[in-house]
């Protein structure tokens, strides 16, 4: 399968996969079949395209045979000239739940991002189209508003949800935005904090009268939970605000929070630990190596390192941790680093523990071509 981008010669094949669509999902677009344009005119917008940093369309192919495509427009309006509009994403029955329909918003993705200037890729999807939704939700699209009758099919209504990706980078301070998140962490919707929590509650840790030390422990959630399970944590994360919720949450001398960089040497003495927790942090860590090698050395003989993290392949897919600032209401995604599972793997092995436990984890119901949204993995460090 060839995913490119359009040109004049492809304007009638283009052309018939469009009227097709349209006829056979009228719900789904906003044009008529008898809107499309003749394909002269579309051979004129393939040529004057060509090499814009304004405007494409892509086109996938079974050898000659267009089965799928996905325009991509920009605002021309000087003010409008940071967003751009996904529009006409359609593959024929033939192809559907084969991964093309990702393929093809990865690529508009990738290639709308080396527009200069460009912060926003906005598509409109009508809400009965619960698959193609969920199909921009894993590319990282988010629904930003419901435009209310916005498309009328004969007498019948249709809804139609606007989604925006933001391709801004993310801020570099983490420490700061978790400061600003901490407010808000326990309360609102949040899949990969509760997955995880719930994937730690089935992790089959040993706690009663372990010795633990969780790294990044957020708000303390989790720490809560492993202090009833008997265990005595050491507790560290950056964050001032994160620190301070988990304190005010956790009155237990079974728990001790403190406000430590993981990125330096952690305040612990060597083999003085049963096992590490690390739920949700190293994405926001480069050089993961570093991570392994202090557990490598605070974990005592035989003990282990249990880790879950936002699934690589959800990374490549441009998520990231993010929340709506509680103030201003503005998204807010912060800094990330993609890394692989042999990444950790290995860090793992260097560090001398072996993987004795691997899940990946997709949301309940979700489609196998779904990104799994988590990854974990359980170590043991050598016993000698
Ligand atoms: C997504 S939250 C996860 C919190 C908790 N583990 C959970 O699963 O709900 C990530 C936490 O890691 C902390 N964190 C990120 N990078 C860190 C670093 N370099 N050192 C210490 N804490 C860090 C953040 O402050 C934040 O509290």
């Amino acid at each position: 399968m060839l995913i490119r981008v359009l040109t004049a010669a492809d304007a009638s094949d283009f052309r018939a996969l469009r009227i097709r669509a349209l006829r056979e999902h009228p719900e789904a677009f906003g044009r008529t079949p008898e809107e499309v344009q003749p394909v002269a005119a579309i051979a004129e917008h393939f040529r004057i395209d060509a090499g814009s940093d304004a405007d494409f369309t892509l086109g996938a192919l079974d050898g000659e045979t267009l089965v799928g495509m996905a325009g991509c427009h920009r605002e021309p309006a000087l003010k409008q000239r940071h967003v751009a509009h996904v529009w006409g994403v359609y593959v024929v029955p033939e192809w559907r739940r084969t991964g093309l329909g990702r393929r093809l918003i990865r690529e508009v993705i990738a290639r709308a991002r080396t527009w200069p200037g460009l912060e926003f890729l906005w598509l409109d999807v009508t809400t009965v189209n619960q698959g193609a939704r969920a199909l921009y939700e894993s590319c990282g699209f988010r629904s930003v508003a419901v435009k209310p009758r916005s498309l009328k099919v004969g007498d019948r209504y249709y809804n139609e949800e606007l989604m925006a990706l933001d391709l801004r980078p993310p801020p570099s301070d983490v420490a700061a935005a978790y400061d600003q998140w901490a407010e808000i962490y326990d309360h609102d919707a949040n899949r990969t904090r509760d997955q995880a929590g719930l994937l730690l509650r089935q992790a089959r840790l040993e706690l009663g009268g372990r010795r633990i030390l969780e790294i990044g422990c957020g708000t303390g959630r989790n720490t809560e939970w492993l202090v009833a399970r008997g265990a005595r944590v050491v507790a560290l994360d950056f964050s001032a605000e994160m620190i301070r919720r988990a304190q005010g949450r956790l009155a237990s001398s079974a728990a001790r929070f403190v406000r430590h960089d993981v990125r330096s040497p952690w305040p612990l003495r060597d083999r003085s630990v049963d096992c590490v927790i690390v739920a949700l942090v190293l994405e926001h860590v480069e050089d993961v190596s570093a991570v392994f090698a202090e557990c490598g050395r605070v974990v005592r003989a035989g003990g282990e390192m249990w880790l879950c993290e936002l699934h690589p392949i959800r990374q490549l897919q441009g998520s990231v941790a993010e929340f709506t600032h509680p103030r201003t209401g503005e998204p807010v995604r912060v800094a990330a680093f993609p890394h692989d599972t042999a990444e950790y793997v290995g860090a793992g092995m260097r560090a001398g523990f072996s993987l004795i436990e691997m899940g990946e984890w997709r949301d309940p119901g979700a489609p196998r071509a779904a990104a799994p949204r988590l990854l974990s993995l359980k170590f043991r460090l050598a016993t000698s």
